[in-house]
């Protein structure tokens, strides 16, 4: 079954975001797999955004990721990549539509409270950084 990585980024936790979060991927349907509250250094932030390296806000962005603890999780259904980027909404708050988690909780691309794999295989190498321990074994009754 299909598994992606989100995380909660320090502004999201800041805020009270989490359950709220948390809530809309649980009503949706998709299974709770792996979930760790913590605060990683920059070696480890740079290493998850390494394709983005190259790009000017680099520095910043990893700056931001390891100013205050994230929430990170594994979460399992049928298409969960593509599908949780839709619940997530567009990485720019300023494009990304109500309803969606950021076009409701944010309006700078800088503070966009969570981060959710773009792809299947992104998905699968970003759970294997954050949860090199392995996952919960168990399965829905439900899908
Ligand atoms: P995320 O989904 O975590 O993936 C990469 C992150 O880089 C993105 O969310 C934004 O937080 C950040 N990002 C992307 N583009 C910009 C930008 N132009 N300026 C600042 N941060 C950016």
């Amino acid at each position: 079954m299909e598994q992606t990585f989100i995380m909660i980024k320090p502004d999201g936790v800041q805020r009270g975001l989490v359950g709220e979060i948390i809530g809309r991927f649980e009503k949706k349907g998709f299974s709770l797999k792996g979930l760790k509250f913590l605060t990683v250094d920059q070696a480890f932030a740079e290493k998850h955004y390494a394709d983005l390296s190259s790009k000017p806000f680099f520095n910043g962005l990893v700056e931001y990721i390891i100013s205050g603890p994230v929430v990170a999780m594994v979460w399992e259904g049928k298409n969960v990549v593509t599908t949780g980027r839709k619940i997530i909404g567009a990485t720019n708050p300023a494009e990304s539509a109500p309803g969606t988690i950021r076009g409701d909780f944010a309006i700078d691309i800088g503070r966009n409270v969570i981060h959710g794999s773009d792809a299947v295989e992104s998905a699968r190498k970003e759970i294997g950084l954050w949860f090199p321990e392995g996952t919960a074994n168990w399965s829905s009754s439900l899908n």
